[in-house]
C-alpha cells in the first residue's frame, strides 16, 4: 500500500527534537546556522515547555515561543509543534497533588522526572486541554506549522496508575463493557478464590496483593490503562482538528521489544499519521534485527502506509545500564533501515546534546564536542543521503508474508502464574521475521483482524489469547490456499483469558489437526534435540508439549526431554493451502530449517542479494520500486539487481556490490 504523506511536511524529512530555552540566544543562533548546514528540514518543538509556556495558573508566556517559530520559519525549517502536555509544571502538582500517579504498590511518584500524572486525572485532562487550545489556537495559521505532536510518548512513565480516582474510572470503563456485575464475575472468573463482587464499588485496579491478582481484572486493567491514554490523545486532537483543521496530528509511538503497555495497533487507527520512537537495545549484538521487526510493526499500527521516524539517537543513549556508543556507518545504517520498511522522515532525539539535566549524557545531532566530530560528520553524511534518495517518499510494499501481532495475545502471554517464564510473546515473531529476513521474504506484520486474503504464508506466533473471529480468518486463510505456522502457546484462552477446553491449542487444534493433553515446560539452560527438520538434528528449548495427532502428520520428532518420540513439528493440508504447527522453542538453525521449507512450499519471490547480516528491503510505488540494502556485515555484499543506486548515482546491471557497513537504495528497473 502507498499514500503521499501528508503535504505539509518535508520530503523525507531530516532533523529532530528542538529544545531552545535550554540555551542561550547566541546559541540559538548558531542552531540555526548549522541546521542549515546539515540540512535539517523539520524541528520538533516545545515538547516539555509546559512550564515555561505557563509559569502560573493565569500566566502565560508565548514570546519566546514566536520567536523561535519565527526564526525557524526565516531559516527555511519546518516545525513539528507539540502540544506542550507531556509533563505538567511542579505548580500543578502542587496545586493538585491528587493528580500525582499512584504505583501498585501505593507509591505516589512526584514531580521531579517528568509524566508525573495519573491518566485519568480530570485535573490533569482540563488543564492539558486548556494548554492544547491556547497552542491551537496562537499558532494554527503560523507558517513554520507543519504537524502537531500530542504530549509525547504518552505513556512511556506513567502507562498504569492505581490511585483511588484511575480504580474509580476503571470502575466505569468496566461498567461500560460489562453492563452488570454478574457479567463482570463471569468474564472474571470470580467463582475461584472467593473472588465474586457484589457491586462494582467493590472492584479495584490489581494492586500489590498476597497472592497472583485476577489474571482478567489484570487484562482488563493494561486494556483500560492503554484505553485511557488513547482517550487523552483523541481529546487533543479533537482540539486540533476543531482550532487548527488540515494541519496533520500524530503522537510519537514507541513500538519497541521494551514497550508493550499501549496497543499500538489499535492506536493507529487515530493518527494522521504514525510516527515512532526507537532505540536500539545496547546489549542485543544483533539489535539491527530488532529494529527491523519494530519497524515493520510500525507500518502495520500505520495500516501499511508510510509513517515518520520520530525520535531514534546518533549514538550512545543515558538510560540503558550500559550505553553502547553506535560504531562508524551504524547510524546511517539504522537511519535507512527504518526508511526500507516505510518510514517517511528520520528524525531524532535531540538537535542539540544538553548541558544539563538527566539526558546530558545522551547522543544528539550535534554533540558536546561541537562540529568537530565524527558524529557531526555522519550527521552531515547521512543528510546527503536522504537527500539523494528523496524520491521513495510515498511508497508502500507489496509482501506475500505476514506476521500476526495481538497486543491483548502479548497481555495475556506475559501474565503471571503459566507454564513457565520463559515464553516471551515478541520471542517467535522476531524470529520467525529474522529467518524470512535472512531469505529476503520482506514481512508485514499485522493485527488478526487484518485482512489475509493477500499473504500465501501467514506466521502465527505465540497467539495465547485469539478471538474466535481470528481463529477463523487463520483457517479461512489457510483453506483459501495459504501457507499458515502456528507455534505453541496459541489458542490457548479466548478474550477473556478463560483456556479453551478440549486440549490445547484449543482455537487451532482442528486446523492443525493435533491435540495436547499436556504442557511439558522445559527447565531453565535445559536443551534437547529434534530430528525430522532435514539432516541431523536441531535443537530446542523452553517448551514441549504431550502432542498427539489427529489428522497431521509429523515432520519432526523429540530425541530426548520430557517430549522424547512425541512429534515436535507437525503438517497438515487443508482445503488448498498448508497448516503446520511448531510444538518446541527451536533454536536458530532449526527455524531457519522450517523457514527455507515454508518459503519454498509457499512459492515466496525473494528478494536479491539478502543474507542473515545483509538487509534487503523493497519499497513499492505508483512509479516503481526501490531496493534498500543495509549491509550490517563485515563483507561486501553481492546484490544482482538493475537500475540506478541512488546514493552514489551509479547505474547498475545486476552487479551491486554494497561494502561492508555501507547502504545502497536501487531505483529498479533500466533506466
Ligand atoms: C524518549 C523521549 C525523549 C527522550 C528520549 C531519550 O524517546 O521521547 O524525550 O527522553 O527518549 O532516548
Amino acid at each position: 500500500m502507498s499514500s503521499p504523506p501528508p503535504s505539509s511536511l518535508p520530503p523525507l524529512a531530516f532533523g529532530g527534537d528542538y529544545n531552545p530555552e535550554q540555551w542561550p540566544a547566541a546559541v540559538q543562533r548558531e542552531d540555526r546556522e548549522l541546521m542549515r548546514v546539515a540540512g535539517v528540514d523539520l524541528a520538533t518543538l516545545a515538547v516539555f515547555s509546559w512550564a515555561k509556556i505557563q509559569p502560573g495558573p493565569d500566566v502565560w508566556d508565548f514570546g519566546w515561543l514566536d520567536e523561535q517559530m519565527d526564526e525557524l520559519h526565516a531559516a527555511g525549517i519546518r516545525v513539528d509543534l507539540a502540544t506542550a502536555t507531556a509533563s505538567p509544571p511542579p505548580w500543578l502538582a502542587r496545586l493538585h497533588p491528587e493528580m500525582l500517579p499512584v504505583t501498585r504498590d501505593g507509591v505516589t511518584l512526584w514531580p521531579g522526572g517528568r509524566q508525573a500524572f495519573c491518566p485519568s486525572s480530570p485535573v490533569y485532562r482540563e488543564h492539558a486541554l486548556r494548554l492544547c487550545r491556547a497552542m491551537a489556537e496562537r499558532y494554527r495559521d503560523h507558517p513554520a506549522l507543519a504537524l502537531w505532536h500530542v504530549s509525547n510518548e504518552l505513556g512511556c512513565h506513567n502507562a498504569r496508575c492505581y490511585c483511588d480516582v484511575s480504580a474509580a474510572a476503571f470502575r466505569e470503563w468496566l461498567r461500560a463493557r460489562y453492563g452488570d456485575v454478574d457479567g463482570l464475575n463471569e468474564a472474571w472468573g470470580t467463582a475461584f478464590w472467593s473472588q465474586r463482587y457484589g457491586d462494582f464499588e467493590e472492584v479495584l485496579p490489581p494492586r500489590a496483593a498476597p497472592a497472583f491478582p485476577n489474571p482478567t481484572q489484570q487484562l482488563d486493567f493494561l486494556r483500560f490503562s492503554s484505553d485511557t491514554l488513547l482517550d487523552h490523545f483523541v481529546a487533543e486532537r479533537d482540539i486540533l482538528h476543531e482550532v487548527s483543521p488540515g494541519v496533520p496530528v500524530t503522537t510519537n509511538f514507541m513500538v519497541m521489544r521494551q514497550t508493550f503497555e499501549m496497543d499500538y495497533l489499535r492506536w493507529g487507527r487515530e493518527l494522521d499519521v504514525v510516527s515512532n520512537d526507537h532505540y536500539l537495545i545496547a546489549a542485543d549484538p544483533h539489535a539491527h534485527r530488532e529494529l527491523a521487526f519494530s519497524a515493520d510493526l510500525t507500518r502495520g499500527t500505520a495500516g501499511g502506509r508510510p509513517w515518520l521516524l520520530m525520535e531514534h539517537s546518533t549514538s550512545a543513549v543515558n538510560w540503558q545500564p550500559r550505553n553502547r556508543a553506535k560504531e562508524p556507518g551504524e547510524m546511517i545504517r539504522s537511519s535507512l533501515a527504518h526508511v526500507a520498511h516505510g518510514a517517511d522522515a528520520v528524525l531524532f532525539f535531540q538537535w542539540r546534546a544538553s548541558r544539563a539535566g538527566a539526558e546530558k549524557f545522551h547522543s544528539g545531532l550535534l554533540p558536546h564536542a561541537g562540529t568537530d566530530s565524527r558524529q557531526w560528520r555522519e550527521v552531515v553524511e547521512l543528510s546527503q543521503v536522504l537527500d539523494a534518495v528523496e524520491e521513495v517518499v510515498g511508497s508502500g510494499t507489496d509482501n506475500q508474508a505476514a506476521i500476526l501481532f495481538d497486543y491483548e495475545a502479548w497481555w495475556g502471554c506475559e501474565l503471571d502464574s503459566h507454564p513457565t517464564v520463559d515464553v516471551r510473546y515478541r520471542d517467535r515473531a522476531e524470529d520467525f521475521h529474522r529467518a524470512l529476513s535472512a531469505l529476503g521474504v520482506g514481512v508485514d506484520v499485522v493485527h488478526p483482524s487484518a485482512d489475509l486474503s493477500s499473504y500465501r504464508l501467514v506466521v502465527v506466533p505465540t497467539l495465547y489469547l485469539v478471538s474466535d473471529e481470528a481463529a477463523a480468518a487463520v483457517t479461512a486463510a489457510a483453506e483459501a490456499g495459504a501457507t499458515v505456522v502456528v507455534t505453541y502457546f496459541s489458542g490457548i484462552v479466548d478474550e477473556n483469558d478463560h483456556v479453551r477446553l478440549g486440549g490445547y491449542p484449543g482455537a487451532f487444534r482442528e486446523l492443525l489437526g493435533v491435540r495436547t493433553t499436556e504442557f511439558l515446560p522445559l527447565a531453565e539452560g535445559h536443551t534437547v534435540r529434534v530430528s525430522g527438520l532435514g539432516q541431523g538434528e536441531v535443537l530446542a528449548d523452553v517448551w514441549a508439549e504431550d502432542l498427539e495427532l489427529a489428522g497431521a502428520e509429523a515432520v519432526a520428532h523429540h530425541l530426548d526431554g520430557p517430549a522424547a518420540g512425541r512429534p515436535a513439528l507437525t503438517r497438515r493440508s487443508v482445503g488448498d493451502g498448508v497448516a503446520w504447527y511448531v510444538a518446541t522453542r527451536l533454536a536458530a538453525e532449526g527455524t531457519d530449517r522450517l523457514v527455507a521449507r515454508l518459503v519454498e512450499e509457499a512459492g515466496l519471490d525473494r528478494l536479491p542479494g539478502a543474507a542473515p547480516d545483509v538487509e534487503v528491503a523493497r519499497r513499492v510505488g505508483a512509479d516503481g520500486s526501490w531496493l534498500f540494502v543495509v549491509n550490517h556485515g563485515s563483507q561486501d555484499a553481492p546484490v544482482p539487481v538493475t537500475g540506478t543506486e541512488l546514493v552514489s548515482g551509479r547505474d547498475v546491471a545486476g552487479d551491486l556490490v554494497v561494502p561492508a557497513g555501507r547502504v545502497a537504495v536501487v531505483r529498479e528497473g533500466v533506466s
